[in-house]
């Protein structure tokens, strides 16, 4: 099987983002009724949460076909114009890490976005002449990890913003459910709560996980995926019980034995892990602040008492004796 069988087609085989899927029911809904292409809608958060998926669903929901790019692999005002002009009446053009545009990218894309439109100048030094070109109505899907990333004209334009938060215990639950199903892999409800518990809040890191719980099934076990060889395959796996890898170890490790608990900035942060600043930020940041055990502060970032705890450390500072 490949990778995009298990990505839901239509909203209505998409689980959880409950508000996000109800919102764009409407819009697509209002739109189609309309004959008209969707506003442009941006889709922000963390990685892994089906940015990718929701964009081909709104493309399949409105009846149209989707080109995708992404920011980086457009490195010219005229990658932009190529695919704008080859795009037809109300398709959807995504657009992933969307803030990572260059900026003469990002000034054809303005009357592009506003009025389906393209300026070209033609010829050079006085002579040169401004055409208007009309585009075909698009939807523009852009996707980044983070709003804040956009510049403010850029963001300004999209009619519909949709942030993507990291997905319950539950609603992962039953993405390993219908996963295995797809799959054709048997699984106990309980195995399947254990896959999501250790999946970071993130679908895309279930359904690898289940693969692998899969095949660790069928070499150790009978090919059916019980709590036992589903907890043997995650430990294999050095997932810990809450989903945590190495470098969210590292992490808390750092904050604790050189910081002392915070509070600590993010570079000084990025420069004792090792670890990019930005992958802090995107990938790392938005689980543990949900597991509760970081905080952001004025001064920095700050570890709770539950993240010393999940780390067998003693919370109390007893390096601090009083006589
Ligand atoms: N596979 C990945 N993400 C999913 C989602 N949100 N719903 C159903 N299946 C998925």
């Amino acid at each position: 099987e490949i990778e995009g069988s298990l990505r839901p087609k239509y909203l209505s085989d998409y689980i959880g983002q409950d508000k996000v899927k109800n919102r764009l029911k409407i819009f697509i809904d209002a739109a189609k009724m309309r004959k008209e292409s969707l506003d442009h809608v941006l889709l922000y958060g963390p990685p892994g949460l089906g940015k990718t998926t929701l964009s081909n669903i709104i493309a399949n929901e409105m009846g149209v076909n989707i080109k995708v790019t992404s920011g980086p692999a457009i490195e010219r005002p005229g990658d932009l114009a190529a695919i704008l002009t080859n795009l037809s009446e109300n398709d959807v053009l995504f657009i992933d890490e969307i803030h990572r545009l260059s900026r003469n990218v990002e000034e054809v894309l303005y009357p592009a976005m506003e009025d389906f439109a393209l300026d070209i100048i033609i010829g050079k030094g006085p002579s040169a002449k401004s055409v208007r070109i009309d585009l075909p109505k698009f939807t523009l899907v852009g996707a980044t990890t983070r709003a804040g990333l956009l510049t403010s004209p850029l963001r300004d334009r999209f009619g519909v913003i949709c942030k993507l938060d990291l997905y319950n215990i539950e609603d992962l639950k039953t993405i390993v459910i219908r996963s295995a199903r797809i799959l054709n892999v048997p699984i106990s409800e309980k195995a399947a709560v254990e896959i999501a518990k250790r999946s970071r809040g993130t679908p895309r890191i279930v359904n690898r996980l289940l693969k692998r719980v899969r095949d660790y099934a069928q070499v150790v076990g009978n090919g059916e995926i019980d709590i036992d060889i589903a907890k043997k395959a995650l430990n294999m796996l050095e997932v810990d019980n809450l989903g945590l890898d190495s470098v969210d170890r590292k992490i808390l490790n750092t904050i604790i034995e050189k910081f002392d608990g915070g509070p600590v900035g993010l570079d000084t942060l990025a420069a004792s892990t090792g670890e990019e600043k930005n992958t802090i930020e995107d990938v790392y940041e938005p689980y543990l602040l949900q597991l509760g055990f970081l905080k952001r502060t004025p001064r920095g970032r700050v570890l709770t008492r539950k993240a010393y705890e999940h780390m067998g450390i003693d919370f109390n500072k007893e390096d601090e004796v009083t006589l």
